[in-house]
């Protein structure tokens, strides 16, 4: 196939591009050369996605099999793109999100509930993330009627992550020592390896396929417990997970989530988040690799040079909780265990009397 990316330079997009020039198509790039470098392979068309006269140089006179574009977060940029490659691809393949659905059961959601009321014009004023993304949908859509490819991922994770969930868990593992872990080993996660997903929407632009689909992995396909594991075997530092009750770090002021990464305790805020339903997609070729191998090669990529922090996250608070942070209250946890271990010895003590 003849493929245009829109991005492709970071994370779930480099994950595409190495594997479309795998497979052996052909590959071009159009993104301005800031993120990272183009992969040796591919070609590299330099414009900006909000430019309309950059969109136009990109299309004049050629042609792609698909266009697939991993950095739509404004629908009317989004809306731009579409309008300048139509007649120029055959299909537009968009990676929106999973936060695109507005209606979160605890079930989790799939795709057939509705996704927010964002127009495909809208702009990022006062419009948060996930509503943009289901405008950005609604722009392809509109200009790609039953030749748009919408996936939407869950939580993603892989070599190159560029959020920083779980390279900071492994940072923070491979420091060795004792390291604070939320609630229960056995509370179950779900995850998707980037690569997973760029096999699987590769796998249906050969085949001709459109639609919908919710990437988001196997429901409950790893727990905290063997996640952790994995970054304790990875890292090989020896650490010691001391899990503390969910309560008690939220007493102390850790917040789920952001600065205990991947940590969803049963908040209605979190209601479905490791519950979405990738069905439609497994039933049509999603294969998902075990947890301990994304772990594994997250750690090599780690290792090998990091994770450079894209334009679009700088400026927002990094993920992860403060060393400080994490001692004192790691100390707060001992000291509680030790109090509750004293007093559970002390009506054995009065039996003996
Ligand atoms: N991480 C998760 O857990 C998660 C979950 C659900 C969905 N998602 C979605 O997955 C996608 C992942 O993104 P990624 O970072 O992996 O994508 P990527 O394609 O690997 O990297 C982003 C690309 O966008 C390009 N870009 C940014 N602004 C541009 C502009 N104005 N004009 C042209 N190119 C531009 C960057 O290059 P330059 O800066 O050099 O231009 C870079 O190549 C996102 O759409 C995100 O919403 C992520």
């Amino acid at each position: 196939m003849k493929i245009l990316f829109i991005g492709g330079t970071v994370f779930l997009g480099r994950a595409l591009v190495d594997e479309a020039l795998r497979r052996g198509h052909e590959v071009t790039l159009f993104n301005r050369g800031q993120a990272g470098p183009t992969p040796s392979g591919a070609e590299a068309v330099r414009g900006d996605r909000g430019n309309e006269a950059a969109l136009r140089a990109l299309a004049e006179g050629r042609t792609w099999d698909c266009v697939i574009d991993t950095c739509g977060f404004e629908p009317r940029a989004v809306q731009r793109s579409v309008r300048a490659l139509t007649g120029h691809a055959d299909v537009y393949a968009f990676v929106s999100s999973f936060h695109a659905y507005s209606d979160w059961p605890a079930t989790g959601v799939d795709e057939s509930l509705p996704r927010h009321t964002c127009a495909s014009d809208a702009s990022p004023d006062d419009v948060p993330y996930n509503a943009l993304k289901a405008g950005c949908e609604r722009a392809v859509e509109e200009g790609f009627p039953g030749r748009a490819l919408i996936v939407n991922p869950g939580i993603i994770v892989g070599p190159g992550e560029n959020v920083g969930r779980l390279p900071w868990w492994l940072e923070t593992i491979a420091h060795g020592g004792r390291v604070l872990a939320p609630g229960s080993p056995d509370r179950a996660v779900q995850l998707i390896d980037a690569r997973d997903i760029a096999d699987f929407m590769l796998d249906r632009l050969a085949e001709g396929g459109t639609g919908r689909y919710l990437t988001t992995g196997v429901q409950g396909n790893t727990t905290m417990g063997e996640l952790l594991g994995a970054c304790v075997d990875a890292t090989g530092a020896g650490t010691e997970l001391v899990w503390a009750d969910e309560q008690f770090l939220q007493d102390h002021g850790v917040a789920p989530w952001t600065e205990v990464p991947l940590w969803a305790p049963d908040i209605p805020e979190m209601a479905g988040i490791w519950a979405s339903s990738s069905a439609k997609a497994l039933a049509e070729g999603l294969r998902c690799r075990p947890v301990a191998e994304t772990v594994a090669d997250t750690w090599r990529a780690l290792s090998e040079g990091g994770c450079p922090r894209p334009k679009y996250l700088q400026g927002k608070t990094p993920v992860g909780l403060a060393e400080d942070k994490h001692d004192t209250v790691l100390a707060a946890w001992d000291d509680r265990r030790s109090q509750a271990t004293a007093q559970q010895r002390l009506p054995d003590a009065s039996a003996r009397q």
